[in-house]
Formats: structure tokens, C-alpha cells, sequence
């Protein structure tokens, strides 16, 4: 039945807006022109009984008449919508001007990783002074003066004061917390640490660790291996390895470089991972008995282990960045990609 059509498109054209020259455009389309609806119902006369043929031509009409009507009725409201944007001397036509979004900064977002996974296993965090004094930085941990492991740090003095430096690591803020604190110990060190380093892809004068402190009664190796695991597959995925090799730290007895399985080559070999298959991401070490004294903490009592980690370094092989430079560079070509981020 034809007259159950025309009742919906009479009532489409009465409900039909156009507020936009664009809009009108469409209802000229859609209701007025040769192809539009109505000029369908034109067409179909043809397939109508002759006996109904009169009735048909007069509906169709006045379905015509009120497009039309209605069409007069959109022109005059879009003509006075413009006027009053002229009027005002805005265009609420224009598109919105783009406003760039700021996102988080990928060492920020690493970091954040880092300490959300240490938290869950119950460490908590600790921060400390980025100019530090030598006993924080170097003799409370063990390095004793003139050995040549002072000067594997690079360090930068603050002149006239040999006393004082820039830090070389966040081991300083560990120092702090176990004067300061009582065993059970377990904490996080965040922050920014330099070194007198040339800049370069792999190298520079400022970049973040993350250092991590366990100390309480019958804490081993085994607890330090188990933490680094968990904490590897939480950051890089499941399939990823660890490996610890032999190393020296002056704080650490015995102590382990940390590597874990190439992200880009998944172990195979690679140009990142120079063909080893393996990376590393970090040092650790059981704490030295010298290092728990000097905090007065009992090291016949208590053990400990620690270990200590490049942000740099972790974000570079999560998100695959090749050149340490471009976290300080600012390029928003750079940043933008990590604008969903946490
Ligand atoms: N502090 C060491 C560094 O900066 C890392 C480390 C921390 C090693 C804790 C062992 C234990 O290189």
C-alpha cells in the first residue's frame, strides 16, 4: 500500500533540519530534486490501476507542495543563521581549531611500569638528594678511597668541595634508608643520576636507574634470582629469559650483571644485541657485610641483596628506540608516538 509510504515521508519532511548551506543541500537531494523520493513517487505512477491513478497524483502532490514548503522554510532559517554569524563575527560553521594533545614521556611511563611491578611484591619507595656527599655515594657503599672502582663512576665534583658530587647512582638513597630505617627493608629508588660521560646513541651525562634493596633475615641469592625473574617477564612478556653473569660491584658479594634474551631477535642474534642474542639491563649483588655495618645494621643477622637498573635502557628495548639522545631531544615527532601511554 502506497499511502503507508507517503505518510513516512510526510512526516520525514516535516521533521527534516537544516541548519548548514551543506544540510540544505541534502534535503534538496533527498526531497526536491529529479532522484529524491518524491520525484520516486512520480515515477511509480506507472505501476498504479488506472482506477486509483487520480487519487495517487493528487497525494503525490501534495507531498510535493509540502517538500517545497518546507524546503522555502530551511532556505529562510539557513539565510538568518548566516546573517546572525555575520552579525556576531563568529562562524560556528568553521571546524574546531585542533588543540594538541600532551601525552606521557616514555622514560616517565618505563618508570612507572618499574615501580608498579616492585610495589605488587611489596617494595616501597624512596627518594633522596641529587647532590650527594661521599660517604653516601661512595665509602658508606663500600669503595674504598683512591680505589680505581671511584673512578669507573665518572663522577662529577662540585669544585672547591671534593666532598660533595652529582650522584653516580641511586645506591646513595639505599645508604640513607638503612640508616635510617630497621630490617625488614624493602625499597625502590627512582631518580636521576650523572656521569662525566661523552654523549652519544648508547651514552650520556644524565640518565634514571631504578635500584632496588632487600634486606631482612635468611635473604639469598635465590630471592634476588626469583625477584629479577618475576620482575623480567612482568616487564618484557613471558618467553623472555634471564641470565645472571659474574661481575663486581664494591657494595655487592658476590655480584651478577643482568641480562635478559633479546627483545628484537628473541634470543637468536642480532645487530642490538650484537649477535649474542642476550642484553643487559642491569647490575645486582648480595650486599656487602661492610655496607650493613656502616648503616649499623648487624650483618650477622641480617642479609641482603640489591640491584640496580637503566631506565634508559629498559624503555630502549621495550619500545625498540635505538639512540638514548632522542629521550632528551624533545622532537614531538618523537613524543607523539607515545601519547596513549598509561
Ligand atoms: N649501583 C650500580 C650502578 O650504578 C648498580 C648496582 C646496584 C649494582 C645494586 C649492584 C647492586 O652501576
Amino acid at each position: 500500500m502506497y499511502q503507508d509510504k507517503v505518510e513516512q515521508i510526510k512526516t520525514d519532511i516535516s521533521q527534516a533540519q537544516a541548519d548548514t548551506p551543506e544540510e540544505l543541500e541534502a534535503y534538496r537531494m533527498k526531497y526536491i530534486s529529479k532522484k529524491s523520493v518524491v520525484g520516486e513517487l512520480f515515477a511509480e505512477m506507472r505501476l498504479i490501476p488506472n482506477e486509483q491513478k487520480k487519487a495517487y497524483g493528487q497525494t503525490v502532490n501534495e507531498v510535493k507542495q509540502l517538500a517545497e514548503a518546507k524546503f522555502q522554510e530551511l532556505i529562510e532559517r539557513v539565510n538568518i543563521q548566516k546573517s546572525q554569524v555575520k552579525a556576531s563575527g563568529i562562524d560556528l560553521t568553521l571546524p574546531a581549531t585542533h588543540v594538541a594533545v600532551g601525552g606521557i614521556h616514555p622514560l616517565t611511563a618505563t618508570r612507572q611500569r618499574i615501580i608498579d611491578i616492585f610495589e605488587r611484591i611489596g617494595f616501597n619507595l624512596s627518594e633522596g638528594p641529587e647532590i650527594e656527599d661521599d660517604w653516601h655515594n661512595f665509602t658508606a657503599l663500600n669503595f674504598p678511597e683512591n680505589h680505581p672502582a671511584r673512578e669507573m663512576q665518572d663522577t662529577f665534583f662540585i669544585e672547591k668541595n671534593p666532598d660533595i658530587a652529582l650522584r653516580t647512582h641511586t645506591s646513595s638513597v639505599q645508604v640513607r634508608v638503612m640508616e635510617n630505617e630497621r630490617p625488614p627493608i624493602r625499597t625502590l629508588s627512582p631518580g636521576r643520576v650523572f656521569r662525566n660521560e661523552a654523549i652519544s646513541a648508547r651514552a650520556h651525562c644524565i640518565f634514571h636507574q631504578v635500584e632496588g634493596l632487600y634486606v631482612d633475615e635468611n635473604v639469598s641469592f635465590a630471592d634476588l634470582k626469583q625477584t629479577l625473574y618475576h620482575f623480567a617477564k612482568e616487564m618484557f612478556g613471558k618467553h623472555t629469559k634471564v641470565r645472571f653473569r659474574p661481575s663486581y660491584f664494591p657494595f655487592t658479594e658476590p655480584s651478577a650483571e643482568i641480562d635478559i634474551s633479546c627483545q628484537l631477535c628473541g634470543g637468536k642474534g642480532c645487530n642490538i644485541c650484537k649477535g649474542s642474542g642476550w642484553v643487559e639491563i642491569g647490575g645486582s649483588g648480595m650486599v656487602d657485610p661492610n655496607v650493613l655495618e656502616n648503616c649499623n645494621i648487624d650483618s650477622e643477622k641480617y642479609t641482603g641483596f640489591a640491584f640496580g637498573m637503566g631506565i634508559e635502557r629498559i624503555a630502549m628495548l621495550k619500545y625498540q628506540i635505538n639512540d638514548l639522545r632522542l629521550f632528551t631531544e624533545n622532537d614531538i615527532r618523537f613524543l607523539k608516538q607515545f601519547r596513549s601511554f598509561l
